[in-house]
Formats: structure tokens, sequence, C-alpha cells
């Protein structure tokens, strides 16, 4: 049995993100990643959320509350291209993981969405910021407007980095708009 979209890229990312280390969640959405994020870094870590929906930074904090984990999380009602600028804010200069999860909030307004270019720049910075060992994941969707264009230009950005990283794609293959898996790999 394949394991499900969200546990794929947590098994990932789990492989690769120590206890006491540092991450990121650039698209907060649900709560659903950042909640996995700031357990499995446990009390030592820190972890890090964007969003630019304050919908998607209320149900997060909330699903953090809940477990008693947001003691250990900063998030940010504000887009992901800032992330260079809000974690060196902080005197934070590289991170061990950080996670996309892209396209619009379920539950929650289909229009709006993440975007190709903003995203681009997002990747690009927490790239630069990955620790040896580190990990970017990133989930990609082609159904709504402008998700195949960002899903193509992730990929082909994806491509190109240059051999210190390895990057992968996962995706279900019979079944029309199968999100895509990716993951970039440092070292
Ligand atoms: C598919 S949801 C994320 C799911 C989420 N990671 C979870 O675990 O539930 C995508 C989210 O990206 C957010 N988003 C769109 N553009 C963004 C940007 N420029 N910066 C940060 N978040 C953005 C949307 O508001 C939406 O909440």
């Amino acid at each position: 049995m394949l394991p499900g979209i969200l546990q794929q890229t947590h098994q990932w990312v789990a492989e690769r993100l120590p206890p006491g280390g540092i991450a990121v969640d650039a698209t907060l959405g649900n709560g659903h990643d950042i909640r996995f994020l700031a357990d499995h870094v446990g009390d030592a870590g820190r972890v890090f959320g964007f969003d630019i929906q304050e919908e998607a930074v209320r149900r997060s904090r909330l699903r953090l509350e809940k477990e008693s984990l947001d003691g250990r999380v900063t998030l940010f009602h504000d887009s992901h291209e800032k992330i260079k600028f809000h974690l060196y804010n902080r005197s934070i200069l590289h991170i061990d993981a950080v996670m996309f999860n892209l396209g619009y909030l379920p539950h929650g307004d289909k229009t709006i969405t993440t975007q190709t270019d903003t995203t681009l720049d997002a990747m690009r910075q927490a790239v630069d910021m990955l620790n040896p060992g580190g990990i970017l994941t990133a989930v990609l969707y082609t159904g709504h407007p402008g998700g195949r264009e960002e899903a193509e230009q992730v990929l082909a950005w994806m491509k190109q980095l240059d051999t210190d990283y390895q990057t992968v794609q996962y995706q279900v293959l019979n079944r029309e708009h199968a999100p895509i898996l990716t993951a970039v790999c440092k070292g």
C-alpha cells in the first residue's frame, strides 16, 4: 500500500530533519505540515511558517495550540518570498527542512493560489539556506488555473540545479491531475 501524499513528504523530511533542527513551512494552509514539523523537531527545535491568508495562519495556530506545539513555532502572516528577510532578522541563516504545498487553501478561497514568480523566488532562497543534508519538498498541483504552468516552471528549475543537489519527482501515474511530489536534497 502506498502512503498518502502528505505522509510521503513527511517521510522524506523525517529522514533528514534532526531533532532540535530548524524547519520552515512555506505554505501553512490548514496546518497539517507545520504540526508534523513542530512535533518532529521536538522541544529544542524551531519551526517557522508562512501564509498570505490570515485564515490559514489562524487554522494553523489553533491546530498547534491544541497539541501544545505552538511554543516552538513562529507564524508569519506574510508571503514566503520574505523567508530570508524574516529568518535573517532572527539570526537564522540556515535551515534543515522546508516544505511547500502549492495551490489554494482547501475549504477556503480557491482563487487565492501560489504564483509561479513568488514560488520560485521563495524556493531559491530556501535552497540557498539549506544545511548540508537538508531537504526542500514541494507538492505541485496541475488541476487549478495557473497550476500546470507553475508546476512546469518548478520542475524546470529543479532540473537545472547543480549536482550538489539531488532532485526527485514522484507521482501516481493512473490518476488525472495527481499531485506531483518533488524534493531537493542537499548533499
Ligand atoms: C495547499 S495549501 C497548503 C497546505 C498546508 N501545507 C497544510 O498542511 O495544510 C496552500 C497555501 O498556500 C498559501 N499561499 C499562497 N500564496 C502564498 C505565498 N505567496 N506565501 C505563502 N503562502 C501562500 C495559500 O494561502 C494556501 O493556504
